[in-house]
């Protein structure tokens, strides 16, 4: 028996239920929808597949990310401002202990000095900032490849 290891849950937090009314000049102005129309079809063309996740609850998020090690096998994470002070989060992350990407639409780097902080710095593969939806491609790429080398 094969075991299939291309499921890849992608996670949004605080705020990404109302992404087309965020500055357009900062985040494109496309909808959650929109991007994870892109994603899922990035995802098909690696092989893998996608599930989506948002809320705007810090508690939701972590309860999340307690069943993922039961829904895929690795994660993109774009937990939104708790990106920058949610300790809670990155514990749960940790836990999950499955390859995981943190992808931002902006440049994190680029902009507030508070944004530069990741609680997830160490925890996640790779940082992909400032690349728009695209971002969320080079993730899939990564993790692809991450996932085929397990199988
Ligand atoms: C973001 C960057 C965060 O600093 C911000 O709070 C967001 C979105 C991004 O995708 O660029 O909500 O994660």
């Amino acid at each position: 028996m094969t075991t299939s290891h291309n499921r890849v849950a992608v996670l949004h937090g605080v705020n990404f239920d109302i992404l087309e009314r965020r500055d357009p000049a900062v985040y494109g102005g496309l909808s959650l929808l929109e991007l994870e129309v892109k994603i899922t079809q990035w995802a098909r063309e690696l092989g893998l597949e996608a599930i989506f996740f948002q809320t705007n609850a810090e508690g939701e998020f972590c309860e999340y990310l307690h069943r993922v090690p039961e829904q895929a096998d690795a994660a993109i994470v774009n937990a939104g401002a708790w990106t920058h002070y949610s300790r809670a989060i990155a514990d749960a992350l940790d836990v999950a202990s499955v390859p995981a990407v943190e992808v931002h639409l902006s440049d994190v780097e680029a902009r507030d000095e508070w944004r530069r902080l990741s609680v997830f710095d160490g925890l996640v593969l790779a940082k992909i900032a400032g690349k728009g939806p695209d971002g969320y491609r080079e993730a899939l790429e990564l993790l692809a490849g991450e996932l085929d080398a397990k199988v």
